[in-house]
Formats: C-alpha cells, structure tokens, sequence
C-alpha cells in the first residue's frame, strides 16, 4: 500500500513506515520499497549485511538512488559513535531537490554529511565530502564498465556491499554472473553481500563467486531476500 502523494505531478511516494521513496520513470520502477523504504534499507542491508554492529564499517553501493540506505547506514553509525566510509556508484543521479524531498525529517537528514551530498551532488567529478565522523565518495559512472578507470571497483575493500540495482529484469547488467564476481573482489575477507532479490539466478552467481549465500526472511511485502559471505 502506498499512500499517493498530496501532488499528482510528483515522483515522491510515501510508504508504510512513513519513510519516503520516488518512481523512477526510466526503469519504471520505484527505487525503495513501496512496502516501507526506511525498512528495507535496515533490514535488507544494515542489518542484512551486519553493518548495525560493526565497528568500522566500509559500505560500497551499488547504486546510491536517493540515498535512503546511505542516511540509514549513517544515522547508525552517527548514533554508536563508530567511523563510517562509505563508497556508491550512481550513473544517473536524480534531482537533488529530490532527494533533499524524500529525507525531509527522515534518519540522518540532519546529519552534517548529508548537507554536504545535497550540496555537491551530481558534480561530473564525483563527489567526495567528509563530515561528523563520516566519509562519503560518489562516483557518478556506470560501475559496470569502471573497470581501469580511477571509478574502478576497489579490491578487497569492503566490509559491507549493498548490491541494490533495479530489478534483475530491468536492470540486468549489475546482475550478471561476471559482474556479481567482480563484486566479490571488491569484499574484504569476512565481508557481506545484502541485496533485496531472492532470484535463483542471483544465488547461483553469488555461489559462483565463492560466497556463502544465506536466504533470509524479506523485508515487508518480500518473502525472502539474500546475504552472501566471503569466507575470511
Ligand atoms: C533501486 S535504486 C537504488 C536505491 C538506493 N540504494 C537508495 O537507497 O535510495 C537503483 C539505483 O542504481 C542505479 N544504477 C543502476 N544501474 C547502474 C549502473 N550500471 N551503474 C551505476 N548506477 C546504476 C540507478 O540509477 C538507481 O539510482
């Protein structure tokens, strides 16, 4: 269920637990959750990916939408006091009047380093602030052809992958057998894969890539999602 926004124009959708997301009309797709964005983004992947406990968390997204699982991972962090970096890529960023729109009131958006992403945000450099404990790098590129380019994916690196593409079916190229294990290379040893699909494709390729795959009970309105190891 999904409450229609007060302005018929608008892209913005709010959702179950109150939180907000947006349609995207390109992929004709909702980026969060319809059934609770601000759930999804703790379940499926702070929590999916045990960065609610760890003590020095570093997040690579794929891909950073609107920002709701970042304000989700930094609120966390901000509130237990503990370094947060924080790596996302983002080939087609949306208005930042929209993202500043869908975290009005919402975790983290008073968080000094969310000021800054609303402030640089859509830069052709990237962007790459820090602030109240936090370190954030944008790269504005299609990740899956970053590869031998400085956007490339970082080795080894991450304690946390958020993979949270659209869906499979209409956003196939950041699910692909290749590309899942490149994204393995980018897990430090002991590091979790989170990602809201349970399609058998996807567990296959995350087996593929030597990592142990989990199903776990989906967010709201989802039966099951997946988390994925790399074995330390
Ligand atoms: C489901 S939305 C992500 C929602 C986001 N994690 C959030 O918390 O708001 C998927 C995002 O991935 C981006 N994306 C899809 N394919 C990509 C690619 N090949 N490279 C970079 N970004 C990509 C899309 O533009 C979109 O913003």
């Amino acid at each position: 269920m999904t409450a229609p926004s007060p302005d018929s124009d608008s892209p913005v959708l709010l959702t179950p637990d109150g939180s907000r997301t947006a349609h995207n009309a390109r992929f004709g797709e909702a980026y969060g959750s319809r059934h609770g964005a601000r759930a999804q983004a703790h379940h499926v992947f702070l929590e999916g990916s045990g960065t609610d406990t760890h003590p020095a968390p570093r997040v690579l997204e794929i891909g950073f939408g609107l920002g709701v699982n970042f304000r989700a991972t930094l609120a966390n962090a901000a509130a237990r006091g503990v370094l947060l970096h924080y790596h996302a890529y983002e080939f087609d960023p949306a208005p930042a009047d929209l993202l500043r729109e869908v975290a009005a009131g919402g975790e983290g958006a008073d968080h000094p380093l969310w000021a800054r992403v609303l402030g640089g945000w859509g830069r052709p450099e990237g962007l790459n602030e820090a602030a109240g404990g936090a370190r954030l790098r944008v790269d504005f590129c299609d990740v899956t052809t970053a590869e031998g380019t400085e956007a490339g994916l970082p080795q080894g690196w991450a304690t946390a992958l958020y993979l949270d593409g659209f869906s499979p079916t209409r956003n196939p190229e950041v699910w692909t057998p290749d590309f899942v294990a490149r994204l393995a290379g980018a897990l430090a040893p002991g590091g979790v894969l989170s990602t809201y699909s349970a399609a058998g494709h996807v567990r296959r390729s995350l087996q593929a890539a030597g990592l142990h795959v989990e199903r776990r009970p989906g967010a709201p309105g989802k039966r099951e999602c997946l988390r994925a190891v790399k074995p330390a």
